[in-house]
């Protein structure tokens, strides 16, 4: 059985990529649709990240780093700096693992197959189907959150959206759909579609070029699609951050690698997990600081009982309520020795280390509450 069923593909297709001659935005990674560097870039930066929120830092990342060697032979800490703000930090991470692999064992180039993409860090089916199908015309799928509830109307897909079996079949819809050609520009037209007309509330099907054959739209029930079962309820962490200080200096560290915004600096934080109080998580973060505040009596008497401030960030799948404590680090604590995940900087120094976008925030409140200036430079 045709799994089109009453959509004919033909019109769809020719609607689909005149629409999209006539209508596409002008994106800086659609100047050169050839470059797989490019291509990448843009579709590593657009996971879980608007386009308009991408289009400064794809800019950015272009000019320091033109080709993919020259990324593959920055060091981590510049491409975390760059990447900082744009949230999801492992995909940085990711970024420059795989500048490293093609680089060194592509001789520069990416492979231009799925099957090639996908063996690279960082890229999953969608984003080797966007990659192949735009940078090397492949007949390659794509299916992400737009294609998804751009399908699932012209097809009237009712099942749940969250399901594996509803995706397996959109994939299977993705991939019968595709033109012989221009499969790139085919691909682009649905993610486009889905990014300006056919938009999760209020769509736009007056100007939609397919709202003729599209399914959901002759049933009437646009607004009701996709159809998705509940997201469970995000979860609640308290995070203590403690903004040590001494002789004007502050006390960074580096996170691990593998944890949430891994890889990147921080005032030192620990989640609450199980502690009775604010106050025992903070005396084990202390503990686990090298030689910086003894955690004796000094410490008990000096630490304020209150933070100097709170924020609350919320993430897709929890929110973090976190506290910050200023503390002054008593001069008999040592100095650091070769230890490169902790540095003391100076207020002026914050900007040459990649913060995730909370700690900038709680840096921006310690640094009022101190009275100290702190010139923040976001071109570079
Ligand atoms: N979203 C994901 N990939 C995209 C692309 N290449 N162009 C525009 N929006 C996108």
């Amino acid at each position: 059985m045709d799994v089109c069923n009453s959509v004919d593909r033909q019109k769809l297709r020719r609607r689909l990529l005149r629409w999209y001659d006539r209508n596409r935005r002008d994106l800086p990674w659609r100047r050169n649709p050839r470059n797989a560097y490019h291509q990448w870039l843009a579709e590593i930066m657009l996971q879980q990240t608007q386009v308009a929120t991408v289009v400064p830092y794809f800019r950015r990342f272009i000019k320091r780093f033109p080709t993919v060697r020259r990324l593959a032979d920055a060091p981590l800490d510049d491409v975390l700096r760059l990447w900082a703000g744009l949230g999801y930090y492992a995909r940085a991470r990711n970024l420059h693992k795989c500048a490293r692999i093609v680089a060194r064992e592509h001789g520069g180039r990416f492979p231009n197959t799925v099957e090639g993409l996908s063996a690279l860090p960082g890229i999953g089916r969608y984003t080797a189907g966007a990659i192949a199908s735009i940078a090397f015309n492949r007949r390659a799928p794509i299916l992400d959150g737009n294609v998804k509830r751009v399908l699932s109307r012209l097809f009237q897909i009712e099942s749940d959206i969250r399901r594996n079996e509803t995706a397996d079949h959109l994939w299977t819809l993705a991939e019968a759909i595709l033109p012989r050609k221009r499969c790139g520009d085919f691909n682009q037209s649905l993610m486009e579609l889905g990014a300006t007309l056919c938009l999760p509330r209020n769509p736009n099907c007056p100007d939609c070029p397919v709202s003729g054959i599209c399914s959901a739209h002759a049933a009437g029930v646009v607004d009701e699609l996709p159809r998705a079962g509940r997201r469970p309820a995000p979860k609640e962490v308290q995070v203590v951050v403690a903004a040590v200080r001494r002789n004007g200096k502050f006390l960074i560290r580096r996170r691990k690698a593998d944890s949430l915004w891994g890889g990147m600096w921080e005032l030192p934080s620990i989640q609450m997990n199980g502690h009775k109080s604010r106050k025992a998580a903070l005396v084990e973060l202390l503990s686990a600081l090298p030689s910086v505040l003894p955690t004796d009596s000094a410490f008990d008497s000096q630490t304020p009982a209150r933070p100097c401030g709170r924020i609350t960030r919320r993430l897709t799948h929890r929110i973090m309520r976190m506290s910050v404590y200023l503390l002054p680090s008593p001069a008999s604590s040592h100095p650091l020795r070769r230890c490169e995940d902790f540095k003391w900087i100076r207020p002026t120094e914050f900007d040459r280390f990649a913060f995730s976008t909370a700690q900038r925030k709680i840096i921006d409140i310690v640094l009022a509450k101190t009275n100290e200036k702190h010139e923040r430079n976001d071109d570079d």
